[in-house]
């Protein structure tokens, strides 16, 4: 039976996993070498993934897969330096543009965030799609200059490269065809082993749940944020993950540069409350975690402040300046369609996901990875769940070239339209911290 390149037997390996056994620590390491250099083939490492999808794995095997493959690539080093290091990661969301106004935020007060974010994962928008709509903006930094940038300036957003955990690049790619994203060890160990390659003091996780989100159920995202938070916690970052609702979009804004627009809008101090809302709960968390606050009051504080004198603004340009990016020519949204409410009564659901997949459709995100992406393309939704609304006024606008009519119906069809009033589904559900905390 063929043997990889540092002697691991991958058939013995996957036969043990499919028969619900656990794998040890070096089993585990010597197959992440080995897939990486290349002598384990992805028929291989697909079974292998297929199986821990079906069989799962205990916490020491995901705490041994995340390690090995942080370990993959380089790891940031801060020394002495004298701002805590921390990040924040979302599992995305439809509307989900939190990192452009947290990391300049927390910047702005003092902690340094070298945010390593992604692109588009489903029908969910990546935070480099909507930076790349300012022209110029380059989310292509090494992992050298991802560190100099956050040293210099407090924070840093770009994608990851072959530097940082490549063994993610290369599993996640193949999990993509291969129907195995959705496994809870693999997407802690994918998540983690980006996060923790930046030298974290301090993580926080927004786990969301909803029709627009990658788990679909309250139940599926705690379980995910438990094994999130205890993974990291093992590997010695103090972490705390939000469980928060994606059932209906954050802020109003959907699409690229129509989110970058509702970023500036919340770092000039104003922009929606939940957007604001979540960006506070979670830079809140990281003060304290990182010891920059003694109570919850205090760091809110300090961190509206900063939103409402404009210094996380000022941080935000520097950023995007120091990228390469020009915010005077960030693209304004163009050819207005509205699509009117059929009936009057309370908006009692909105499915998410579908109003992600029409923004796909308008070209305003990729069907194939291969695809380019329209960044003026974008929603503006102008009611969310409880709101009354009358028959024949506007639900929401639509920004692109030409919407076709069974667009139009998809986004009418998106709100459920009631007698009876419903609740505002909670934004955030549930908070789980580290033990050591
Ligand atoms: N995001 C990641 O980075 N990895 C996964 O596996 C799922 C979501």
């Amino acid at each position: 039976m063929p043997h990889s390149s540092n002697g691991l037997n991958p058939a013995l390996l996957i036969a043990r996993k499919r028969d619900g056994g656990a794998l040890t620590s070096s089993e585990i390491g010597a197959f992440i070498e080995g897939y990486s250099d290349g002598s384990i083939p992805d028929y291989q490492a697909s079974s292998l993934c297929m199986a821990i999808c079906l069989r799962g794995m205990n916490s020491d095997e995901i705490t041994a897969l995340t390690q090995h493959m942080l370990h993959s690539g380089v790891t940031l080093q801060w020394g002495n330096a004298k701002r805590p290091v921390v990040d924040k990661h979302s599992t995305g969301g439809v509307g989900d543009k939190v990192s452009l106004v947290l990391a300049p935020l927390l910047a702005s007060v003092g902690l340094a965030v070298p945010m390593i974010s992604g692109r588009g994962l489903g029908p969910t928008g990546g935070t480099l799609d909507k930076l790349e709509s300012i022209p110029g903006f380059r989310t292509d930094l090494t992992a050298r200059q991802l560190q100099e940038q956050t040293q210099q300036l407090g924070c840093a957003i770009s994608g990851a490269t072959h530097e940082i955990a490549p063994a993610d690049q290369k599993l996640y790619a193949l999990r993509d065809v291969t129907g195995t994203v959705p496994s809870r060890a693999l997407i802690t160990a994918s998540i983690l082993s980006k996060k923790l390659a930046e030298g974290l003091g301090a993580l926080v996780l927004d786990v969301k749940y909803g029709s627009g989100a990658l788990m679909k159920t309250e139940r599926a995202a705690v379980e995910l944020a438990e094994c999130l938070v205890t993974t990291s916690a093992a590997m010695g970052v103090a972490t705390t993950a939000f469980v928060t609702s994606m059932n209906q979009p954050l802020g109003t804004a959907v699409g690229n540069a129509i989110e970058v627009e509702e970023a500036l809008d919340t770092l000039r101090g104003a922009g929606p409350a939940d957007l604001r809302e979540l960006t506070l709960a979670l830079g809140t968390e990281l003060m304290l975690l990182s010891d920059l606050a003694s109570t919850e009051l205090q760091a809110e504080a300090t961190l509206q402040d900063a939103l409402d004198s404009g210094t996380a603004l000022q941080t935000f340009t520097e950023m995007v300046a120091a990228q390469g990016g020009d915010l005077a020519r960030l693209p304004r949204p163009q050819q207005q369609t509205n699509i009117h409410s059929p009936a009057t009564g309370f908006i009692t659901r909105i499915n998410t996901e579908a109003l992600a997949l029409a923004v796909i459709e308008l070209g305003g995100g990729r069907r194939l990875p291969t695809d380019d992406i329209n960044h003026q393309v974008g929603l503006k939704i102008l009611h969310k769940v409880s709101d009354h609304i009358e028959s024949g006024t506007p639900l929401l606008e639509i920004f692109a070239p030409s919407v076709a009519a069974e667009i139009g119906n998809q986004l009418q069809t998106a709100f459920t339209i009631e007698t009876c009033r419903a609740e505002r589904p909670p934004l955030i559900y549930r908070t789980l911290r580290s033990p050591a905390q």
